[in-house]
């Protein structure tokens, strides 16, 4: 795992919980919590939200270079979370089949789907340009944070 020395997921898991706690609207808060994973997570490139628009992801508020627009159910790292419903973590994007290039220096990936009231609202996705940057700690740590984003909302 790529983090800088300072990096915790507790106290991460805490700034989210403080920082969402101002707000229950979806959209400010998705981007506020993508704000933070850019500028706390070393080694990533890409870091934001789908939201399921008409059986489609849609791309929400994000940190990182411009990215796909749309995501059809089923299609890529982020369709398979959301229509599996189940975390996808990724070590090496070139072997996973069927993975969507938005970004060519894309190595690594992690996608947690999200809910509300047992209803899929979409996906939270971290791209980076590392092979294999995220481990079995992250991928809980972000679920949790996936979950004190579902939590904060309406
Ligand atoms: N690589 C993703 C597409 C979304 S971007 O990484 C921002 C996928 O395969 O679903």
């Amino acid at each position: 795992m790529i983090s800088g020395d300072e990096f915790s997921w507790p106290r991460l898991i805490q700034q989210a919980e403080a920082l969402l706690s101002a707000s229950s609207n979806r959209i400010s808060n998705a981007a506020n919590l993508s704000a933070l994973l850019y500028q706390e997570l070393a080694g990533i490139s890409w870091v934001g939200f789908y939201f399921l628009h008409n059986e489609t992801l849609m791309v929400g508020p994000f940190q990182g270079k411009p990215a796909c627009v749309s995501i059809d159910l089923g299609k890529g790292v982020c369709g398979t979370a959301a229509a599996s419903g189940k975390t996808i973590r990724v070590a090496d994007v070139e072997a996973f089949d069927g993975h969507i290039v938005c970004d060519a220096d894309a190595r690594s990936e992690l996608v947690v789907p999200l809910f509300k009231n047992g209803v899929l609202l979409g996906v939270l996705d971290v791209d980076s340009t590392h092979l294999d940057r995220f481990s079995e700690v992250d991928e809980t740590g972000l679920e949790t944070l996936a979950r004190v984003y579902q939590s904060s909302i309406d």
